[in-house]
């Protein structure tokens, strides 16, 4: 685990890391050829279960979908994102962590910045537990879904929280929905990569919920490029399944024993 965050800080400045999110094995099978770093979002909140937000999403079902996406992580490095309100205080976030990183077999935890979170960062970290930060708009505490950093004041503080994020020891920060100028500040302020999403191609990486590049949670903000439409491919299949039953096309000889 050790050497694959090491890969993935020598990258900085050199190739981009690809990232993606994930919340089950088959698909992962899939995405670990191609990725760096494979995310068990809390976004899984939204997509998988039709909350409103990632705010209820509990640290057992976390646990459960990294155990799913740990069955097909050959080599990529497996980050799992902690929910709100388990890594409140240093005691809770150091036995939450500990627990996910136990049964999940992951390689790292991810936490949103709330601006004043940098000693339990520090704290996961002197507990050996590799920390991804994340900053701009943060699910779990931003009010509104908008653009950060788009003026001086803004893009000064984002820059000096990065910082903050880095002296407390995390190996990179997700950066969500800042403009592009501020990015390419953070990222160049920085020693540690930046992954980007809705942050322009000025991060060190880039990130997208898996979903939304294959067309099928309905999800389409500016930033997402919906790479195919998974959905309707789906959807084409599911009909001619049905058309075969009711025709009694299928099962077939060749399906039947
Ligand atoms: O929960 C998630 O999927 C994330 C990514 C969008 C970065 O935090």
């Amino acid at each position: 685990m050790i050497n694959k965050i090491k890969n993935i800080l020598k990258k900085k400045g050199k190739t981009k890391l690809v990232c993606l999110t994930s919340y089950s094995k088959n698909h992962t099978k899939i995405l670990d050829k191609y990725c760096d770093i494979i995310l068990v979002g809390d976004s899984l909140a939204n997509v998988l279960y039709g909350m409103k937000n990632t705010h209820k999403i509990d640290l057992d079902t976390m646990i459960r979908h990294a155990i799913s996406v740990r069955l097909a992580v050959k080599k990529s490095l497996l980050v799992v994102d902690m929910p709100k309100g388990t890594y409140d205080n240093i005691k809770n976030a150091q036995i939450n962590a500990t627990k996910i990183m136990k049964r999940s077999k992951c390689d790292a935890i991810k936490i949103e910045s709330n601006k004043k979170n940098y000693s339990i960062i520090k704290a996961l970290v002197k507990k050996k537990i590799p920390v991804m930060g994340h900053i701009g708009f943060t699910p779990q505490y931003s009010k509104n879904f908008n653009v950060k950093g788009s003026n001086i004041g803004e893009e000064a503080k984002l820059i000096r929280e990065a910082k903050r994020i880095e002296e407390a020891g995390a190996f990179s920060i997700v950066a969500e929905c800042i403009a592009s100028s501020a990015a390419k500040k953070i990222t160049k302020s920085i020693k540690i990569p930046t992954i980007g999403i809705g942050s322009s191609k000025y991060c060190d990486g880039q990130i997208l919920v898996t979903d939304d590049i294959l067309g099928l949670s309905g999800f389409y903000p500016k930033f997402v490029k919906k790479y195919i439409n998974l959905g309707k491919i789906i959807e084409n299949a599911v009909r001619k399944y049905k058309k075969e039953v009711l025709k009694n096309i299928f099962p077939a000889k060749k399906n039947s024993y």
